[in-house]
């Protein structure tokens, strides 16, 4: 399928063990590394906990044999057993930056440098790197085990060939790549929801509403299509029957209303408690771990539903299931 056999995971928390359980679940070996060593517990657990989703949503897919994964604390040695190197680490530049310049001062040439980074642009990161050429930015979504978009962002020094390898190494684990024209802080996905986010952050702040109502707001309407076709598609058919033209006539001019703020409000204490104290009563006592797997079950679901009418992430996973089955039958 591809050369690329082991994936090195540089940290290793929500992000790092959501790359594991993808990888080691489509048969590509994984050696996590993390500086603090209770991680090895935290991935091996998570891992377990993906692995029932992963199954439901492979169903019927002959995947070849699962990966194997070792763990340790030590990132060099990481780097020098692996094909592919992903890195995870908290979204703090300077760290970002030593680490991976540490990393590629060990690596061969050859070996791809990828950060899973939010929002910083890749040319940034790979400043002063040995071989920049083979660092990006890939981009995933959490949990990265069901999410299947992973942005890939070339950086000013990155070669082509590298976005197209890294390109064909994601897809190989079931994944949507997204090749971005431009690298912008935020890449694009995280510049959307940041936009939503900042929205809801106000109207907590203006006691607009609660964080349950908010969420109402998403889940009941807007969410429940995006997963289906996007917001622009949507708001095609919201047109009826003068489609997309008569959409932007008729919302067009609520743009330049001051709906939206550009700003996001201060991050007062008390904004802080509204936002937390808030999710924790929607939750109704249900631990992190719980609501997860309640997430997990409906994303597995969605993407069957979506798979009938080949869209979305459905139609990745018609994609993924047809390339394994063309791969099995050559073998
Ligand atoms: N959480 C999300 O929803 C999400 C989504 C997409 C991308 N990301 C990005 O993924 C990255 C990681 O985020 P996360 O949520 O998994 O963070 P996290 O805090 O859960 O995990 C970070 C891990 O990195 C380890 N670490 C810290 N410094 C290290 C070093 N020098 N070498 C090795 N390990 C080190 C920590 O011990 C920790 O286990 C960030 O860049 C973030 O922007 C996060």
């Amino acid at each position: 399928m591809n050369k690329i056999k082991t994936i090195g995971l540089l940290g290793t928390g929500v992000i790092g063990a959501g790359w594991a359980a993808r990888a080691l679940h489509t048969g590509i070996n994984v050696v996590a590394s993390d500086i603090d060593p209770k991680m090895e517990d935290w991935i091996n657990e998570a891992v377990e906990n993906a692995l029932p989703s992963l199954q439901s949503l492979t169903e019927g897919i002959t995947l070849p044999p699962k990966g194997k994964l070792t763990f340790t604390t030590d990132p060099i040695s990481m780097s020098q057993q692996v094909d592919f190197i992903q890195e995870n680490i908290p979204e703090v530049l300077d760290i970002k930056r030593k680490s991976l310049k540490s990393i590629a001062e060990v690596t061969n040439k050859e070996i791809i440098i990828s950060s899973s980074t939010s929002g910083f642009m890749p040319t940034e990161l790979q400043q002063g790197m040995t071989f920049p050429e083979r660092f990006i930015v890939g981009h995933p979504f959490n949990p990265v085990y069901l999410c299947p978009l992973v942005e890939i962002v070339g950086g000013k020094e990155t070669s082509d060939k590298v976005k197209k390898i890294a390109k064909i190494f994601y897809e190989s684990m079931g994944m949507h790549t997204l090749m971005l024209r431009k690298e912008v802080p935020g890449h694009i996905s995280d510049r959307l929801q940041e936009a939503m986010w900042r929205e809801i952050l106000h109207a907590l702040n203006d006691d607009i509403a609660t964080t349950g109502e908010l969420d109402e707001s998403i889940v009941y309407g807007p969410g429940l299509r995006w997963s289906i076709m996007g917001m622009n598609q949507i708001y095609m058919i919201a047109g009826g029957k003068g489609g997309a033209r008569h959409f932007i006539e008729q919302f067009g001019p609520a743009l330049k209303w001051p709906w939206s703020h550009l700003k996001a409000p201060e991050l007062s204490n008390e904004i802080i408690d509204r936002f937390v104290e808030g999710v924790e009563a929607q939750s109704q006592g249900k631990s992190i771990r719980e609501m997860e797997k309640i997430r997990d079950e409906c994303l597995v679901a969605i993407q069957k539903v979506l798979s009938k009418h080949n869209m979305g992430a459905g139609k990745t996973l018609n994609e993924f299931k047809k390339k394994i089955e063309s791969i099995n039958k050559k073998s």
